[in-house]
């Protein structure tokens, strides 16, 4: 099945709408003038891609359910995820200036209310995706929201993305050292990246596609399917993003580029060179598209997001 047919940026044009719509109405719920609330709009309102969101309502779909019933737990999803941008970005971590376009949150208000901003995000997230009833008009049955939770929780945290986030950094450190210590062990490299970008990256991306599987029921043969993809295109995703660093246009992207080598991170190019880091994503994008060859035209949106995770230029 090829995706010509299927005009993804409209798409993601209309599943950004719809998700931004229901971010704004999260938020609109508090008062304005808290410097909180403000920071947090800041980073969550900046745009983005909203991947995530976009990948849980096209599994949702996939499976032959109402999309909008996985809107809670993308929603969810992309406050986590921004929080973990804003803590991604402070000088403890990756200092960086620019993010979605505008100044990064620590830049913007201070240090302590990013953090604050983060933490507000991630807790409010859990909020959200357990108390839909006045923010959504369809919400999956408390079970299923049970499920959610403890999905996301184990995605975002100690065991997922934390812990990459942690080896990330350790690693960073170590870039050079271990580089030369293990020239001709490339394979020893390749398998601690995988590992690092797996947990900082790949499994947000795995639960954004499994939650909007779950949301709508799906059974456990389509989440087989669905895992295989989405494991597939998150590391593919973490591999472009390392490419974008090196050859993107910050001003598409909203963000640095170059930053990986002036930390010395530990990333795809740096041990396999840019050539085969790229034959290496779309490999992986292949074999995402293989693992839901049984789905119908309804998983359309997600083959064209894998095609779109290696085309992407921001
Ligand atoms: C950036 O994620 C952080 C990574 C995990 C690579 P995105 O590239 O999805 O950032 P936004 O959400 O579009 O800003
Ligand atoms: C960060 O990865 C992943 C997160 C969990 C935030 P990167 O450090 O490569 O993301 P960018 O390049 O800053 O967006
Ligand atoms: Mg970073
Ligand atoms: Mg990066």
């Amino acid at each position: 099945m090829n995706d010509l047919s299927f005009n993804l940026s409209t798409y993601l044009k209309e599943n950004k709408v719809l998700i931004e719509t229901c971010l704004v109405k999260i938020l609109s719920r508090f008062d304005q003038n808290r410097e909180l609330i403000q920071a947090m709009a800041h980073s969550l309102m900046a745009g983005g891609k909203r991947l995530r969101p976009v990948l849980g309502l096209a599994a949702a779909k996939a499976c032959g359910g109402n999309p909008l019933i996985a809107l809670p737990a993308c929603c969810a999803i992309e406050m986590i995820h921004t929080y973990s941008l804003i803590h991604d970005d402070l000088p403890a971590l990756d200092d960086d200036d620019m993010r979605r376009g505008v100044a990064t949150c620590h830049k913007k208000f201070s240090e302590a209310t990013a953090i604050l901003a983060g933490d507000g995000l991630l807790t409010h997230a859990f909020q959200v995706l357990t108390q839909p009833a006045s923010l959504f008009e369809f919400y999956p049955d408390k079970k299923i929201l049970f499920e959610l939770v403890v999905r996301i929780c184990d995605a975002a945290g100690i065991n997922g993305m934390v812990e990459g986030q942690m080896i990330d950094m350790q690693s960073q450190s170590s870039m050079q050292k271990d580089t030369k210590k293990n020239i001709g062990n490339k394979k020893i490299l390749l398998e601690h990246l995988k590992k690092i970008h797996g947990l900082k990256t790949g499994r947000m991306i795995y639960v954004s596609v499994e939650a909007g599987a779950l949301s709508v029921g799906a059974d456990s043969q389509m989440l087989t399917c669905l895992g295989e993809y989405a494991d597939n295109i998150g590391l593919a995703f973490q591999v472009m993003d390392d490419i974008l660093n090196v050859e993107g246009d910050p001003q598409i992207m909203g963000k640095a580029i170059g930053s990986d080598v002036l930390h010395d991170k530990m990333t795809f190019p740096a041990i396999l060179g840019l050539g085969e880091s790229k034959a290496y994503a779309r490999q992986l994008v292949e074999t995402a598209l293989s693992s839901i060859e049984g789905f119908d035209k309804k998983a359309d949106p997600l083959r064209a997001i894998a095609h779109y995770i290696v085309d992407r230029d921001c």
